[in-house]
């Protein structure tokens, strides 16, 4: 199964790559993760895109396609992935249709107050990237990570004029790609506006509908 899901920042693409991830056993790639960690490490990528992230920027596609090209070549992505944060530009779709055709794109629908409310109330545990949310998906114990007890921060880039620049870039460079792969035949729409439990249930009847 090589399974991309689409969406707006906000929408719930991590939440639910994590979940599907767990149950299908395979491999969760998310770009925005690769890069944060790298950032947090300090390496040389971390420093070449820190800033563009910080201001909700995309990174060029050349160092993005490279980084999915590397991941996609290791061994556990033999048996599928679940891809979330990239494509996210016509330029990098084409490239992964060489790198690593995907068979499945699911596009999760959320209007632009539902992804402002849950990126403002969003939490997340740096180390491991667990994500909370406020309201709607809180810690046991406020501001603490459920496993280590470590505290929990705001994404420098779920700053309010950052996740204006973040949709804008949305709008600009990634809504496209609906179209592409529904051109392509490849695209399921799924409503992304209830809470997890039901958008993660409905998103595995879409995937085993498409998968038959
Ligand atoms: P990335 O990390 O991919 O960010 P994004 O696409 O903006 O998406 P988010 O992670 O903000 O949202 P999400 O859809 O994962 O929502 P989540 O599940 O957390 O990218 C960050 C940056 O890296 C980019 O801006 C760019 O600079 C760079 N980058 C990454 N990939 C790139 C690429 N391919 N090319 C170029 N640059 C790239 O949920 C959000 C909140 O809502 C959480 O608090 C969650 O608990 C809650 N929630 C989730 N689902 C529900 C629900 N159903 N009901 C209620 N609450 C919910
Ligand atoms: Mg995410």
């Amino acid at each position: 199964m090589r399974l991309v899901l689409l969406g707006p920042p906000g929408a719930g693409k991590g939440t639910m790559a994590r979940r599907f991830a767990k149950r299908f056993a395979i491999p969760h790639i998310s770009t925005g993760e690769i890069f944060r960690s790298n950032i947090q490490s300090g390496t040389s990528l971390g420093c070449e895109v820190a800033e563009l992230i910080r201001s909700g920027k995309l990174v060029p596609d050349k160092t993005t396609i490279e980084l999915v090209r590397v991941r996609l070549g290791e061994p556990d992505v033999a048996g599928g992935y679940i891809l979330d944060g990239f494509p996210r530009t016509i330029a990098q779709a084409e490239a992964l249709e060489t790198i690593a055709r995907p068979d499945t794109v699911v596009n999760i629908v959320v209007d632009d107050a539902t992804t402002i409310r849950r990126l403002a109330g969003r939490r997340i545990h740096p180390a491991s990237s667990r994500t909370y949310h406020v309201d709607f998906a809180p810690p046991r114990s406020s501001g603490k990570d459920d496993v280590t007890g470590e505290a929990l921060v705001q994404r420098p880039d779920d700053r309010e004029e950052v996740i204006r620049e973040r949709l804008e870039q949305y709008r600009r460079q990634t809504a496209v790609l609906v179209a592409h792969y529904r051109d392509l035949g490849r695209l399921v729409d799924l409503d992304g506006a209830p809470g997890p439990d039901t958008v993660f249930e409905n998103l595995c009847d879409v995937v085993r509908a498409r998968q038959g």
